[in-house]
This record gives structure tokens, C-alpha cells and sequence, in this order.
């Protein structure tokens, strides 16, 4: 063992933290998304998306595209590749319309059977049996408040035991940040472990973000765990909480009684969620796509307001651009550390030294090596 990492006064033994070379390489990849990410709940997306028949949501979990639709009410998940010659079916992230292969013109019902299949009788001669043979793979599906969750193995624990106390904390936050302000998919050089790892701490925050994060928090993390989740809260900078409160007030933008520093959860494995003064929610996740690559998928939400439009309209629309920007900014500050990280990772053999600032990483890592080390 690397003596520099025995002789530190460390709080978390290196046997605890996830070897550099589990960062990279197509084979923890596959062991990855067969361990981790077939085997827990994951975030795909929001209910408001998938409110009238017919509407649906995509998502790529480790490699397998799902699609979750609407059938009359009722949601469902379904591997998204068609059963004639797999096509991807749905190819936009979210829509309405119904499951319809854009390829051949196979038409799937609310069961995954293929029920419309152009010139059957002449080419294929399938009967109703035949068909049933060919629906699609469907999936577990489960929702917390807004928040649709999909578990790829068909046995294991229901989200609501996933998720323990945290499932009330989707519960309130579902109820209160009802407007999406801002969403998008950055693809970062980096695996998805050094990505997230950057959420994780604030001890990062002076070198990284020393124009922006630096003046936002005041850097006490006070971390408590749920299972393998995990929170951290900072105080809010004297500036930053002063802004908010005006801003608030200003738009009447609702304010969490719960929340009222900067809250910050990871869901295991990859959605993390930050509330700041209880008024603007960041939903991230960090979705690998291959050993080197993941797409930081972001979204931004505020409350509904209660000044009507042509009161806080022009005022809240550049609050909402404000806002919006700081959040990018900081991401691709994130993001330059994040892919510095992995190229590091690549050379290196040692574990990472985790001082006590870090906590929450090494409760990650923990989380992680249980998982990878399950039958
Ligand atoms: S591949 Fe889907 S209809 Fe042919
Ligand atoms: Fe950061």
C-alpha cells in the first residue's frame, strides 16, 4: 500500500474508497450498470411531463433506453427498442404519441404487444400468440411525489423502502417547486463517480468556484445519511441569503419552511438535489454513457408564484435568467475539475486521501463498494 495514504491521519481507511482504476475500463462499466444501476430505483424524469395519455418520457440507464408512457392514466415503463429489427422507438426525450416504431411502422399497445404490424398477413403471418412473444421488455416503474422513478430488475425493494426518509423530502419538495425555469444535457468528459464526487463536498468551492460558490455558502457542511443517501446543508452567505429573501419577496415566490439554507441531497446512485433558502431547486443527475463520458442532465425550479404576471413578470423573468446562468457557470466550473479528475484517475493506482471535509464522498464510496461487492 502506498505509504503516503498509511501514514496520513486519515478518518476513512483507503480500503474504504473506490480504487482509481474502478473509473474507468468497459468492464467495471458493464459490472457497474449490472450491480448499481439495474438494481436500484432511477430518477427519469417528473410526472408534470407525463400528465395526458399518451405523453412519455425517455431515459438511458447505463446503456439500456427506457421509455415510461402514459396509457390512459396508467404509467408504464418498457425497454424503448423495438422487437422487428430495434430500432430505438421514441427518440425524442418527452412527447405525446403513441409507441410507434419510427422504422417499419410497428405500433405497440399499453401491454408492449405489437399490435399494429404494416402488411403482417403477406410478410411475417404473425398470430396473436406470436405477437404476445414479441412485446416489449417492460420494467418496474414507481412515482414520489412528482418524481418517476424506474427500477430495470424485476425483483428487489419498492422505492418507497429505497428511498427511507428521503422519499417525504421528494414528498415536500414535489409540492412546493412546480415551475421548471431551466433543463439541459451537458456531456462531461469524465466518468459519472468523478462527476458527482464534485457535488459532494464544499471544500472544493474556494479553488473552483472562486468568483461564484465562493461568496454563495459559508462553508460549514453538516452531513447526516439516510441508508446509502446522503445531505449536506451550508449556511447561505449573509449576501446570498439577503438576495434571496428580497427576490422572494419581490415575486412572491413561495419559501419551504423546512429548507432554509442550501440543502443538498445525493439519492443514490446519481440524482442530487440542491435547495437554496428553501426557494430555487437544482435537480441533477449524473448519467454515465460509457467509462469516460456521462451527460449531467440539470433541471432548475422555483415555486409558483403568487404576484400576478403583470405584477412580477419582467422582474421575475430576469431573476429566473439570472439564476439560470450562476447555475451553468458553476457547472462548467464543476465540469473542468470533473474531466481534470478523470484524466488524473487514469494514471494513478492509490486511493484518493479523503480528509474529514469529505465525508460524504467516502459514504459514496461505501455505498458503492457494498454494491459492487452484493451477489
Ligand atoms: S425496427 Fe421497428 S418496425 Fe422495424
Ligand atoms: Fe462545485
Amino acid at each position: 500500500m502506498d505509504d503516503r495514504v498509511q501514514q496520513s491521519r486519515l478518518s476513512f481507511p483507503p480500503d474504504m474508497v473506490i480504487p482509481p482504476q474502478r473509473y474507468s475500463g468497459e468492464a467495471n462499466h458493464a459490472e457497474e450498470a449490472a450491480r448499481v444501476f439495474r438494481r436500484c430505483w432511477m430518477f427519469v424524469g417528473f410526472t408534470d411531463d407525463l400528465r395526458n395519455d399518451n405523453d412519455f418520457i425517455t431515459a438511458d440507464i447505463a446503456g439500456t433506453s427506457v421509455l415510461v408512457q402514459n396509457f390512459d392514466g396508467d404509467l408504464r415503463a418498457y425497454h424503448n427498442v423495438c422487437t422487428h429489427r430495434y430500432s430505438l422507438i421514441h427518440l425524442r426525450p418527452c412527447g405525446n404519441g403513441k409507441p410507434v416504431c419510427p422504422y417499419h411502422g410497428w405500433v405497440f399497445n399499453r401491454d408492449g404487444v405489437p399490435v399494429g404490424i404494416p402488411g403482417n398477413r403477406e410478410h411475417f403471418g404473425l398470430d396473436d400468440a406470436a405477437k404476445k412473444r414479441l412485446a416489449l421488455r417492460r420494467f418496474e416503474v414507481a412515482v414520489r411525489g412528482r418524481f418517476v422513478f424506474v427500477r430495470l430488475e424485476p425483483a428487489g425493494p419498492g422505492l418507497d423502502e429505497q428511498l427511507g426518509a428521503y422519499g417525504a423530502v421528494l414528498d415536500h419538495l414535489s409540492e412546493l417547486f412546480t415551475d421548471r425555469i431551466d433543463e439541459g444535457v451537458l456531456p462531461w468528459n469524465a466518468n459519472w463517480k468523478a462527476a458527482l464526487e464534485s457535488a459532494l463536498e464544499v471544500y472544493h468551492v474556494d479553488a473552483t468556484h472562486p468568483e461564484t460558490f465562493k461568496g454563495y455558502v459559508k462553508k460549514v457542511w453538516v452531513c447526516s445519511y439516510e441508508g446509502e443517501h446522503s445531505r449536506g446543508v451550508s449556511q447561505l452567505s449573509d449576501g446570498s441569503a439577503r438576495w434571496w429573501d428580497g427576490v422572494s419577496q419581490k415575486m412572491g415566490l413561495p419559501r419551504s419552511d423546512r429548507l432554509e439554507s442550501y440543502d443538498h441531497y445525493l439519492i443514490f446512485p446519481n440524482l442530487a438535489i440542491g435547495v437554496s433558502h428553501g426557494a430555487l431547486m437544482s435537480v441533477q443527475t449524473y448519467d454515465p454513457v460509457g467509462p469516460d463520458r456521462c451527460d449531467l442532465h440539470f433541471r432548475l425550479f422555483v415555486g409558483e408564484t403568487s404576484k400576478p404576471q403583470t405584477q412580477g413578470g419582467a422582474a421575475r423573468k430576469a431573476v429566473e435568467a439570472n439564476v439560470a446562468g450562476f447555475n451553468r457557470t458553476i457547472l462548467g466550473e464543476d465540469q473542468r475539475v470533473a474531466e481534470a479528475t478523470h484524466k488524473g484517475l487514469k494514471q494513478v493506482q492509490a486511493p484518493a486521501v479523503l480528509g474529514s471535509c469529505e465525508e460524504r464522498i467516502a459514504a459514496f464510496h461505501r455505498a458503492w463498494l457494498a454494491r459492487m461487492a452484493a451477489e
